[in-house]
């Protein structure tokens, strides 16, 4: 029967935290943000940040879900590649090593130094490990680098003339801090690494080892390799999909639906329950029901978000979707309520969290992780490219909805009828997540510690929030005033 609800749906910016009492033991230092992010087995699947990046071509590929899960968090590569693509990709997160780079250009003999001239000027690369065969797993013969040959006059020798034969390499070196010593020890700025046989199998760089040799809080599985998630559809070819996918370790999957609460997604988790061991993250839903329907069909997590994503026209297009923050409480009751008889079930908020406030409010709201597209965009980890416009430095970003995309399974929908239900743009250059997630982070926990939480439970269960009018909310923003820097008075 047709229902009317006359109360309004609210945004995460309607709401403010009220301050609690903070004792040392929710001082910030003594903070922790750990979260479940999805179950598993009879336990859960834990990660240090809450924070995972978007199913999406804008947001995720290697390069994001293994910077984001050394950091603690998660990413989640899109649904928009081939079955061979995206298993090659969870693949290479799964035997990434920290600062073992295992895919750099590579040359052999017999290139010309002009073509490595070439090189360098359009990669900005400097050093170039030469091996037999000119691929990179070949046997090593030595290294060249910008620094062994005249541009003006050597560019018709062969590498084999001016390489340095004399290199010293680790032998199967496996600990970043091993290669470093050694690196320290032979006096260079890198160094290969290769078998008992001689054949290349890494190259570590100096540069590499502040980023890379301090990650405490990576989300690492029990063989201490790098999680990572995979999203599929419930479309019937993607069944192949997700026993490929398992056969390459992936930690878990994502159902990647605008609308999650639909017959296709009940039918496809009783399939995966029944043929794989695989932890499925489905949704995405806004409703009780919709979570209901899912945890009963098997779903190790809930994620929730519809017609809000920062480039989303959902609701233009159809109509339909929620304001964030009452979808989340809707679904966090009724997840409280089932947690009485049945597993907690994990919830992750998906869409329109991009700054620390939204972040904060969608935990406070009893979301137990967040999914963000346009944050990690920002990053020079995520796929677009850095452009300069009108000043400034920008990054590609386009939704999964939009027409560049073209990933119409996600909207059920058909090439020839397509309409967009996103938009594709920019967002401002943010910088290295390397550098953006420990500044996140750090607030995230002040935030953990002013509401007087020690742990994501605390937070869930002390955080007192409130709804504020639109004048209380513009006295939150800068105002009166003109910001050092800006031009406009706000
Ligand atoms: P954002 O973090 O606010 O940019 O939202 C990202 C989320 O928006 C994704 O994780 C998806 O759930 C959702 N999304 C991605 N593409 C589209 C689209 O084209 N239309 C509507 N929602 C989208």
């Amino acid at each position: 029967m047709k229902q009317i609800i006359t109360s309004p749906a609210y945004s995460l910016k309607d709401f403010r935290l009220l301050p609690g009492y903070t004792d040392e033991r929710s001082s910030v230092n003594n903070v922790s943000l750990k979260t479940r992010l999805c179950c598993q087995k009879e336990d859960y699947i834990y990660m240090e940040l809450p924070f995972m990046s978007a199913a999406m071509q804008a947001v995720t590929g290697v390069e994001m879900a293994t910077a984001l899960a050394e950091l603690g968090g998660v990413g989640v590569l899109p649904l928009e590649a081939s079955m061979e693509d995206q298993c090659k990709k969870v693949k290479t997160v799964k035997h990434y090593k920290a600062g073992f780079q295992t895919d750099i250009i590579t040359l052999s003999p017999d290139a010309l130094l002009g073509e490595i001239k070439k090189i360098i000027q359009e990669t900005g690369y400097s050093i170039f490990p030469v091996t037999d065969t000119g691929v990179f797993h070949g046997r090593l013969l030595g290294v060249i680098t910008d620094k062994d040959f005249d541009p003006r006059y050597d560019l018709d020798f062969p590498v084999s003339e001016r390489m340095r034969k004399d290199v010293q390499a680790g032998v199967e070196v496996e600990d970043l801090k091993e290669a470093n010593r050694l690196m320290i020890q032979y006096g260079h700025g890198f160094l290969p690494i290769v078998t008992r046989e001689g054949t290349l199998q890494s190259v570590v760089f100096k540069k590499d080892l502040d980023k890379h040799i301090q990650h405490p809080h990576a989300t690492v599985d029990h063989r201490k390799r790098l999680r990572v998630g995979a999203a599929v559809s419930t479309h019937p070819e993607d069944l192949e999909r997700i026993k490929e996918l398992a056969a390459n370790d992936v930690d878990f999957i994502v159902m990647d639906s605008s609308d999650g609460f639909t017959c296709y997604q009940k039918q496809t988790l009783a399939w995966v329950k029944k043929k794989t061991n695989l932890a499925v993250i489905a949704g995405n839903v806004v409703t009780r029901e919709g979570f209901e329907m899912l945890v009963k069909a098997g779903a190790d997590a809930v994620k929730i978000g519809m017609g809000i994503g920062s480039g989303c026209i959902t609701q233009e297009a159809k109509a339909t979707g929620r304001g964030q923050a009452t979808a989340i409480l809707d679904i966090v009751n009724a997840r409280d309520e089932y947690a009485k008889k049945h597993p907690y079930i994990p919830i992750i908020a998906d869409g329109s969290i991009s700054t620390p406030a939204e972040i904060a409010v969608a935990l406070a709201l009893g979301a137990d992780s967040v999914m963000m597209g346009n944050f990690f965009a920002r990053c020079l980890e995520s796929p677009g490219k850095v452009e300069n416009r009108n000043g400034r430095r920008v990054k590609e970003y386009w939704m999964e909805g939009s027409k560049k995309a073209q990933n119409y399974r996600r909207y059920h929908q058909n090439p020839d009828t397509f309409f967009e239900e996103g938009v594709a743009g920019f967002v401002p250059f943010a910088g290295s997540v390397y550098e953006v997630i420990p500044v996140s982070r750090q607030r995230l926990k002040s935030t953990f510690s002013t509401v007087g939480a020690a742990n994501m439970g605390e937070f869930h269960e002390k955080a007192v929030l409130e709804l504020q009018s639109m004048a209380a909310f513009h006295d939150g923003q800068i105002h009166n005033m003109i910001q050092a820097g800006g031009e406009d008075e706000h």
